[in-house]
């Protein structure tokens, strides 16, 4: 594993081995043991062309836990603003001897462009491209899903809302299958299903109640509006009403579902404060464990694994 570019054509058991190393270092974050020196000597470079609150923290003290050097690239006060290109920025970092450029962009397909330009032997980590991947979030994801359920074969899981522009949802669907769970379900409004949906391996809906019944997962996306020009849309009001997760359709799920939400969460378009916050919600679970999969994502690009 030299790059961690998409969940796509990954197997089962590199996910597996992915989620194990996490599992120890959930159970070392867990023991508050600060540090490891796995990544001692080596030097990681965030650079987000897009906002992000917690997938750059989250790598940062990912970094930091392993003893890595971290360089975080503000791109808004960087030289791009002057017309310096990508690859010219990617070129004089590069020069500062780094060895791992965790990538986000607002393009998809941006971080495979990176990973075909960098050096032989940088590693490039896909922090969510357009609307393409999102690898470590769906790896998170399943970490979270696999903490509290165990066996994927046995469950359902819908993942409800924008599918058409979520990056978050792609990887999602790809790992869910990867792991042979039972049944994955999209839940959305068509003109928020990619064309490409038929050939997901997934089961669609377009009732939210249909869709939620029995499920023992659901994971709601934002409305991805700056990525939506040209979508037509309901009004944040109509979308809540039917496409809302409220605590009267959460009861139609299994009475031990989880809620899930990779954030940022817009309460009261996608879901209620009620569940968001309620007995339910894993979801600063994920941001927990964001931190122990992508030390296990980073250390094992840079072939340094857990005692
Ligand atoms: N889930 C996620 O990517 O969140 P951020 O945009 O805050 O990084």
């Amino acid at each position: 594993l030299r790059h961690m570019l998409t969940i796509e054509g990954l197997n089962r058991e590199l996910l597996t081995e992915i989620l194990d190393t996490a599992e120890s270092f959930a159970n070392m974050n867990e023991k508050a043991v600060k540090k490891v020196p796995l990544l001692r000597g080596k030097t990681i470079v965030n650079l987000f062309f897009e906002a992000s609150t917690r997938t750059r923290t989250t790598f940062e003290l990912a970094a930091k836990r392993l003893s890595a050097d971290v360089l975080n690239v503000n791109i808004n006060t960087s030289s791009a603003v002057k017309g310096e290109s990508l690859l010219d920025t990617l070129r004089n970092i590069e020069a500062m001897n780094v060895d791992m450029f965790v990538v986000r962009h607002e393009e998809s397909g941006a971080a495979h462009f990176i990973a075909r330009h960098v050096a032989p032997g940088i590693s490039v980590l896909n922090a969510g491209d357009g609307r393409h991947a999102h690898p470590t979030q769906a790896l998170l994801d399943m970490f979270t899903i696999r903490r509290h359920k165990g066996d994927f074969t046995k469950l359902k899981v819908a993942i409800v809302g924008d599918i058409l522009h979520s990056r978050v949802a792609r990887s999602q669907i790809h790992a869910l299958n990867i792991l042979q769970t039972g049944e994955v379900r999209v839940v959305a409004p068509c003109s928020l299903l990619p064309a490409d949906v038929d050939q997901l391996g997934v089961h669609v809906y377009n009732d939210l109640d249909a869709g939620l019944k029995d499920v023992d997962v659901i994971i709601m996306l934002r409305l991805q509006r700056e990525r939506m020009e040209h979508a037509h849309l309901p009004s944040e009001h109509e979308y809540y009403q039917l496409f809302g997760l409220t605590s009267r359709r959460l009861q139609l799920a299994h009475p031990t579902c989880l809620v899930m939400h990779p954030g940022p969460a817009n309460r009261g378009v996608e879901i209620e404060s009620a569940v968001a916050d309620g007995p339910h919600s894993v979801i600063l679970e994920q941001v927990t464990y964001g931190i122990s999969v992508r030390m296990a994502v980073m250390s094992m690009v840079m072939g340094a694994h857990q005692a």
